[in-house]
């Protein structure tokens, strides 16, 4: 097993403990018995017929009946109890909560001040409180060392509430089927040893975040947009982006169109819907999200305006 990383972990151990031992008692004992009664009763000589024994015995019915009932009510006690502690959060304290997202096929963590990160981060000894949402399909968030398995949902909030006990890196797992790549949706939790800590990854985060023109100049790049779009003012396959933004632009169809948001927004989705004079309907759709877009329009804002 795992070290215990967070605060219900060694209850959840327990129980686990407590149902492992019990079902191996159970085990051993109908083994053995029937290795005992196969020997004892077994055809032989001068023995061919069944021992005599009587049609009912009261009292050893309600002994392996109430037996048995009496253990899985002990089970639906410790573990309910258990369970309870999870999802309960701690009252009174100022707990550490997180917004935790799935996705086909990735977490991504929502983080106090809106640092958001891929993977998680808490602070040892501080309550969290983890909600949980999906935009797609089921997951589930599976933290081993914390003994905690939540299902994310579509359409709903689920809750993880806990405390982490250890400072350290922890795996993440996805532990609810979700097509292609379920297995490779993965990360990890990072339990800082301190709140001063935590901080200090935070205003990191926040200095490392994206600004929007950076996010703008990295998606223009990486959908292959410069392939077919100049930024110095060459008219390529497409039209340049230098000047684009603001312009009254030509279209094919003989009418024209003011260069704005909404413009783009559609010609980057469905290009064939107001082409350029002079340049032909050959660009495929570029399904963008939509902070890309706002980063792709606030980057052509930036390569200068129509005079
Ligand atoms: Cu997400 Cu499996």
């Amino acid at each position: 097993m795992p070290e215990r990383a967070s605060s219900v972990a060694q209850e959840v151990d327990h129980v686990f403990a407590f149902i492992f031992w019990l079902s191996l008692f159970f085990l051993a004992l109908i083994l053995v018995l029937t290795v005992l009664f196969v020997v004892r009763y077994r055809a032989r000589p001068g023995r061919t017929e069944p021992e005599p024994s009587p049609s009912q015995h009261t009292r050893l019915e309600l002994l392996w009946s109430g037996i048995p009932l009496l253990l899985v009510m002990v089970i639906f006690a410790i573990s309910t109890v258990a369970w309870l502690r999870m999802i309960e959060p701690d009252t009174g304290k100022d707990p550490l909560r997180v917004q935790v997202t799935g996705r086909k096929w990735s977490w991504w963590f929502d983080h106090p001040g809106g640092k958001g990160a891929a993977e998680l981060h808490l602070v040892a000894g501080r309550p969290t409180e983890l909600t949980l949402a999906s935009t797609d399909v089921i997951h589930s968030l599976y933290l081993p060392d914390f003994r905690l398995k939540q299902d994310a949902v579509p359409g709903r909030f689920t809750r993880m509430a806990f405390t982490p006990v250890l400072a350290g890196t922890f795996p993440v797992l996805c532990a609810e089927y979700c097509g292609t790549d379920h297995s490779r949706m993965t990360t990890s939790a990072v339990v800082h040893p301190d709140q001063a800590s935590f901080d200090a990854w935070a205003r990191e985060a926040a200095a490392e975040a994206l600004s929007l023109l950076e996010l703008g100049k990295k998606v223009t790049a990486a959908k292959g947009c410069l392939a077919c779009h100049s930024v110095d003012g060459t008219p390529r396959v497409g039209p340049s982006f230098k000047g684009l933004w603001g312009r009254e632009e030509k279209l094919a169809d003989g009418t024209s169109v003011r260069v704005d948001e909404n413009y783009l927004r559609e010609s980057v989705l469905k290009p064939g819907a107001k082409v350029v004079a002079g340049f032909a309907n050959v660009m495929p759709p570029v399904p963008l999200e939509e902070r890309e877009m706002q980063a792709f329009i606030a980057y052509l804002q930036t390569l200068g305006n129509a005079p």
